[in-house]
C-alpha cells in the first residue's frame, strides 16, 4: 500500500470537517476523490501534506507514519500537490517556476534530464519557456503547475481540481498527462467536483460527502450505480 488514511478525523478548531476518513492509494493506482463544493476534499489534502494536523487517525505513506511530520519532510518522502487555483509565479517564466518544483532535491544541479522529462510530456511547456507564467493560458497554467509538480519527482501526486474553469477539450488534453505520468509509474490521487471525469479517469474511487467517506469502489462500478448517477452526474 502507497497511501493508507485509517479513521482520521480532522476540523478547523472546534468546527469537524472530516468524520473517521478510511482511503487508500496503492502503488500504480489513479485513484478518484470526488464529492460537492465544501464537502472536505481540500481539508482532507491539506492534512495529508501536513499543514493542518488532524484530532487523531493516521497517515501511513508506504509503512511510514507521516501524520505528524512537517510538511517539507511529507514532499521529501514523494507525496507532492499541485494546489487548486495552480499558484504560480506569474511574474517568473515558466522554466524558471518548473525549476521551483525542484528545489527540495539535494542534487539541484542535476535536474536538466528532469526538465527534459517534463518538457517531453508538455511540448507546449518547451515552446513557452521564457514566456513569463501570468500570461498563459489557463489551460497552460494548470499544466505548468503540473508539470512543476512532476519536477520534485514524486511517488504520489495528488491534483486538486484540474479541470476548474477549463474547457472540455483542454481537460482531455490533461487528463491524458495525467494517465501517461501514470503509465511511467506516478500513482495519482485525482480530486474532482467533476464526477464523471474523475470516475472515467481512475481505477478506484471515493464519494465524499458532508466529510465523510460515502461510497467507494471500482470507479467503473460507481459510474454504474444509481445513487451516484441521480446525485453526482444528474441522469
Ligand atoms: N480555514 C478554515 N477555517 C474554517 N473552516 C474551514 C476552513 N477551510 C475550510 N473550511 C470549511 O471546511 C469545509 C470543507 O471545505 P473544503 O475546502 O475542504 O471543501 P472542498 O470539498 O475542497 O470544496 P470545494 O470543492 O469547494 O473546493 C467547508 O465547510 C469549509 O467552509
Ligand atoms: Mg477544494
Amino acid at each position: 500500500m502507497l497511501l493508507d488514511i485509517k479513521e482520521l478525523n480532522v476540523g478547523y478548531g472546534d468546527i469537524q470537517v472530516l468524520w473517521d476518513i478510511n482511503l487508500q492509494v496503492k502503488e500504480g493506482q489513479v485513484v478518484a476523490l470526488v464529492g460537492a463544493n465544501g464537502a472536505g476534499k481540500s481539508t482532507l489534502l491539506k492534512t495529508i501534506s501536513g499543514l493542518l494536523k488532524p484530532y487523531n487517525g493516521s497517515i501511513i505513506f508506504q509503512g511510514e507514519d507521516i501524520t505528524s511530520m512537517p510538511s517539507k519532510e511529507i514532499v521529501a518522502k514523494g507525496i507532492i500537490q499541485v494546489p487548486e487555483g495552480r499558484r504560480l509565479f506569474p511574474g517568473m517564466t515558466v522554466e524558471e517556476n518548473l525549476m521551483m518544483g525542484a528545489f527540495r532535491r539535494k542534487e539541484s544541479k542535476n535536474i536538466k534530464p528532469e526538465l527534459a522529462k517534463v518538457y517531453k510530456i508538455f511540448p507546449r511547456l518547451k515552446e513557452r519557456r521564457q514566456q513569463k507564467t501570468g500570461s498563459l493560458s489557463g489551460g497552460e497554467q494548470q499544466m505548468c503547475a503540473f508539470a512543476r509538480g512532476l519536477m520534485g519527482n514524486p511517488k504520489l501526486i495528488i491534483i486538486d481540481e484540474m479541470s476548474l474553469g477549463l474547457a472540455p477539450l483542454i481537460v482531455d488534453d490533461l487528463i491524458d498527462n495525467v494517465k501517461e505520468i501514470n503509465r511511467q509509474g506516478t500513482s495519482v490521487l485525482l480530486v474532482e467536483q467533476d464526477v464523471q471525469l474523475a470516475l472515467d479517469n481512475s481505477h478506484y474511487g471515493y464519494v465524499l460527502s458532508t466529510g465523510k467517506v460515502q461510497m467507494q469502489g471500482n470507479s467503473l462500478e460507481l459510474l454504474r450505480n444509481q445513487e451516484i448517477k441521480e446525485i453526482y452526474l444528474g441522469l
